[in-house]
């Protein structure tokens, strides 16, 4: 299977492109910094230009996994009261509307039996004393993969809610 997978320079992504390789697919990555997938491209996901030229790249794509995020340590340590409405704008843009650039760049090149896999996390299903804005982004990424899933079927499109997992961001 050929799958795309963004995020692939960190720490989940990296796992995924390296499981993906050893059970046979080929793997197209996307992230802004390199990956080992079989063939890369440094794109931003705000860069829907840069995105859209991959995929026409690529052509035709069994799976997306999104799987990037904001992933910024010191939203972890604001509390309501130092947090800013351009705290939950920067991890809303990455986050939810990077995603859904994500989805629209590749939709043209995505079989009618293809998966969408969006990540999410337990704060988007459950909140959180701190990182409330990754929680009320994860939280809108469970929309758009149900909003998703809506309109793009026969695709599929699913969201995963993690909980912890040792990567660079989380230590
Ligand atoms: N680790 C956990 O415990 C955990 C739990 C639940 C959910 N999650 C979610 O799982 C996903 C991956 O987490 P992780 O722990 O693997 O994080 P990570 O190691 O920090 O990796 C984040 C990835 O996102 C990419 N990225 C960030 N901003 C980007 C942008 N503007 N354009 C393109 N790529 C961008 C980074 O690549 P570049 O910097 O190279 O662009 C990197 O590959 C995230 O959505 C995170 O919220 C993680």
């Amino acid at each position: 299977m050929k799958i795309v997978v963004t995020g692939a320079s960190g720490g989940i992504g990296d796992a995924l492109v390296k499981l993906a390789k050893r059970r046979g697919d080929y793997v197209v990555g996307i992230s802004r910094g390199n990956s080992e997938a079989n063939v890369h491209y440094s794109c931003d996901v705000l860069n829907i230009a840069c995105l859209e030229k991959a995929a026409a790249d690529v052509r035709e794509v069994d799976g997306v996994a999104v799987v990037h995020g904001h992933g910024e340590a010191s939203l972890w340590t604001k509390g309501v009261k130092v947090l800013t409405g351009e705290d939950f704008l920067e991890v809303f843009r990455v986050d939810v509307v990077g995603s859904f650039n994500v989805v629209k760049a590749f939709l043209p090149a995505l079989k009618p039996t293809a998966s969408i896999v969006l990540v999410s996390s337990t704060p988007g299903l459950l909140g959180d004393r701190y990182g409330i804005p990754y929680a009320v982004a994860k939280g809108a990424v469970i929309a758009l993969a149900r909003s998703l899933a809506k309109t793009l079927a026969p695709i599929r499109v699913n969201a995963v809610a993690f909980g912890p997992i040792e990567t660079k961001w989380t230590s």
